[in-house]
């Protein structure tokens, strides 16, 4: 009996400085100059734990989240040891490849589309442009990229969480580099290379007025060298005039510089590859689609400035963009429900997320 009494206290005093070792793990964010022999330990176990809660197959909604908890789980898990995973990563392209394409109709070529074809709108398959031969003559052969060949990619969202964060560096040394809604680029926090450019149609009708005058947005798009202009011509019947004036603007004066036009079909069928996954919005942020660009043309995806939160994952405030504090855009789409499956993919090891500045 006295045996038992005293085994039970033992298990429970056990008990205590485990879960107080846990604790101080977490307090310290996992600092490794804790005196405790058994961190190392606590730390792999809290570490695997945390990985399988982000990589479950149910995903809660986001708005179901505690977001306080989550930032600090996030956190505490972007300081565990990464784990790629081949086999995941060559299952995703296999994937996106036979659903989606991207290799061969991300965007319209010469050889995906032909002379006087109607082509369906993106959201509403009952509207449809015909590309007449003036259109189709300034469509590009065909296309440059195959998949996994691009090797290894930055994909740089536009998020807050990048101000200050010393990044550039890092995303310049990438062999192909992704940004979106011509967002500014510069040598310390974001770098200055770029491959393939977003331009929201919304952007030339506010800021440009091409009939006018093509310099502001030849100025600004020589920023980005000879990098690809991608525009979703074909989404919304508003935005074909407003891509169609963009081609027909920059062509001339930069023909190094490819104006191109998203196809119609690859969005949509990634739309559906989405909604078969239980991503349930009206239209995927053109981040997300972007980022399943780079699945299947990359070897290696690296994803930085994107964190749809207003506190960063050390719960400080952080801007909407990292280069002004404006927009709807995260009541616009559901992107929490995006970052959830990123942060699915980082934890399977098919992609890497970047939350934090990149000189630690
Ligand atoms: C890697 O991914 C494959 C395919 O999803 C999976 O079966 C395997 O368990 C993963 N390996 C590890 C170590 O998680
Ligand atoms: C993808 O598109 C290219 C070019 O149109 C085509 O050659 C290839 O067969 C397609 N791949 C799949 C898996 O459908
Ligand atoms: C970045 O640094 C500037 C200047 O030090 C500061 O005003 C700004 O608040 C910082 N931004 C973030 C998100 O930390
Ligand atoms: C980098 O660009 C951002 C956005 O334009 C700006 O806020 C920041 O001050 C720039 N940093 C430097 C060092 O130029």
């Amino acid at each position: 009996m006295a045996v038992l009494v005293l085994r039970w206290i033992f298990s429970l005093l056990t008990v205590i400085i485990i879960s107080q070792s846990v604790c101080l793990i977490y307090n310290t964010s996992y600092s490794h100059n804790i005196g405790y022999a058994m961190t190392d330990t606590f730390y792999q176990l809290h570490c695997n734990k945390l990985r399988e809660q982000f990589s479950s197959d149910i995903i809660k909604p986001a708005k179901r989240i505690n977001i306080m908890k989550f930032t600090q789980d996030v956190s505490n898990f972007m300081n565990c040891p990464y784990r790629s995973n081949t086999s995941e990563r060559e299952l995703n392209k296999i994937r996106l490849n036979l659903y989606c394409n991207a290799t061969g109709s991300l965007f319209l070529t010469k050889h995906n589309t032909a002379v006087n074809e109607e082509m369906p709108y993106e959201t509403n398959m009952e509207l449809t442009h015909k590309i007449d031969e003036e259109l189709h003559k300034m469509l590009p052969e065909d296309f440059p990229w195959t998949s996994g060949g691009l090797g290894r990619c930055a994909v740089v969202g536009s998020g807050g969480i990048l101000q200050n964060s010393s990044c550039g560096p890092e995303i310049d040394s990438a062999d192909f580099v992704i940004r979106f809604n011509l967002a500014p680029v510069n040598d310390s926090d974001v770098g200055v290379k770029t491959h393939l450019v977003t331009i929201n149609p919304s952007q030339i009708e506010k800021n440009y007025d091409l009939n006018q005058d093509t310099d502001p947005l030849v100025k600004h798009v020589s920023m980005y060298g000879n990098a690809h202009l991608i525009l979703p011509a074909f989404s919304y019947l508003p935005n074909t005039k407003y891509a169609m004036t963009a081609l027909q603007a920059l062509r001339p004066i930069r023909p190094q510089q490819p104006v191109v036009f998203f196809s119609p079909s690859y969005l949509r069928n990634l739309d559906k590859f989405w909604k078969l996954r239980g991503l349930k919005e009206i239209r995927l942020s053109t981040g997300f689609m972007l980022i399943n660009v780079a699945l299947e043309l990359c070897e290696d995806v690296h994803v930085y400035g994107f964190w749809p939160f207003d506190i960063d994952p050390q719960q400080r405030q952080v801007p909407h963009h990292y280069y002004d504090d404006r927009g709807p855009s995260r009541r616009k789409h559901r992107m929490p429900e995006e970052f959830l499956r990123l942060l699915r993919m980082h934890s399977q090891g098919a992609l890497t997320l970047h939350l934090q500045p990149c000189t630690a």
